[in-house]
């Protein structure tokens, strides 16, 4: 089946992935979470709610943390226009792709108009924030993962297809995507800001949010997040890597935040811009995509996500077999089981001996 075409000739233009609000249990403990460990600077605390940004950043806020009774839940992500009367005509495209649009005034960001997509995920468009100094060289501020900018959300959605039209006829261009046996779409990796993801939807039970990524400087810097996770004792949060992707080839940590929430940490990947760059394509057979080296993913990086706020999840009518790292250690386990009975019916085996030894030189 084609791929959805992108429109280049719209009348409005949604420039990037810009914010998130997450709902927590404690705000002060998930503050020192994101500041001690992701590395973000703190905007403003106001009440129950903590606005916080990246370290090049100089919009206002890239994450809000709100206090609820629900906590571990999405209220919303947010995406940037350039200016204000792209709004209006995002609205007039919303309505004719058949949904609800409602425009409202959040603190410390211009007027934003809301919406859901297909699947039923929250979403928020505006075209200014106010403007905080950026401290991409107060180095003095870098803590933990030195996170930089808000880079892409990863979602869950069991119809990866045709949630991606609706964001390929918003203007979201396909970088990379992965297919099955019978090339049904199982993820898809959309860009607006020229680079290969702003958006990445991969096939399950949802809407879900996977994760939250957030762009740092260097490989070093991975592991300098793990140590303050270590410190700060949310070691046991650090939940995948560090590693290599397939996809976008960056190097990566993932870790789970204090109610659960998933956030990335990830060398930043490389431009796709050109109109005549064709995107790649990936097979679940290919064992690249996944896991280019290293251990596979532990089954809650598959399986657990934040489910989003007042937003009913839909089940995958079946499950597909994922490569996690139990079943790869059930499987290196039945090996060596396998192993250790030749052993035992050939009998007692003697170690070679070491190269150089009088033994070895008979
Ligand atoms: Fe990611």
């Amino acid at each position: 089946m084609p791929l959805p075409e992108t429109d280049h000739r719209l009348p409005f233009t949604i420039t990037r992935a810009s914010h998130v609000e997450l709902t927590v249990e404690d705000v002060e403990e998930s503050i020192r979470f994101y500041r001690d460990v992701i590395g973000l600077v703190v905007t403003a605390r106001e009440g129950d709610v903590a606005y916080l940004r990246g370290l090049e950043e100089a919009a206002h806020h890239s994450l809000v943390l709100r206090q609820a009774d629900r906590a571990r839940e999405c209220a919303g992500l947010g995406f940037r226009v350039f200016d204000d009367d792209h709004l209006d005509a995002l609205a007039g495209t919303l309505r004719r792709l058949g949904g609800e649009v409602q425009w409202v005034e959040p603190d410390h960001q211009g007027r934003t108009l809301r919406c859901r997509d297909p699947a039923g995920v929250p979403l928020e468009f505006c075209a200014r924030m106010e403007v905080e100094p950026r401290h991409i060289t107060s180095f003095r501020l870098f803590r933990g993962g030195a996170g930089q900018r808000l880079d892409h959300f990863q979602l869950l959605t069991p119809s990866v297809r045709k949630t991606c039209e609706f964001y390929v006829a918003l203007g979201f261009r396909i970088s990379e995507y992965l297919v099955d046996g019978s090339e049904e779409m199982i993820a898809v990796f959309l860009q607006r800001k020229g680079n290969p993801h702003d958006l990445v939807l991969f096939q399950g039970d949802g809407p879900r949010l996977h994760h939250v990524a957030y762009t740092t400087i260097d490989a070093q810097t991975l592991l300098r997040a793990c140590d303050a996770a270590g410190e700060a004792g949310f070691g046991p949060m650090v939940e995948r890597g560090p590693g290599r992707h397939g996809p976008g080839h960056a190097q990566y940590v993932y870790m789970r935040d204090p109610d659960g929430h998933r956030v990335e940490l990830f060398t930043t990947h490389y431009q796709m811009i050109d109109i005549e760059l064709e995107p790649s394509r990936w097979t679940v057979d290919d064992p690249a995509f996944s896991t280019p080296w290293g251990l596979p993913a532990q089954r809650s990086w598959h399986e657990e996500a934040s489910r989003f706020v007042a937003t009913d999840v839909t089940m995958l009518p079946s499950r597909p077999t994922l490569p996690t790292l139990e079943r790869y250690l059930a499987e290196r386990a039945q090996d060596a089981r396998r192993e250790e009975s030749k052993t035992s019916a050939r009998g007692p085996r003697t170690s070679p001996a070491p190269p150089g030894s009088p033994a070895s030189r008979g």
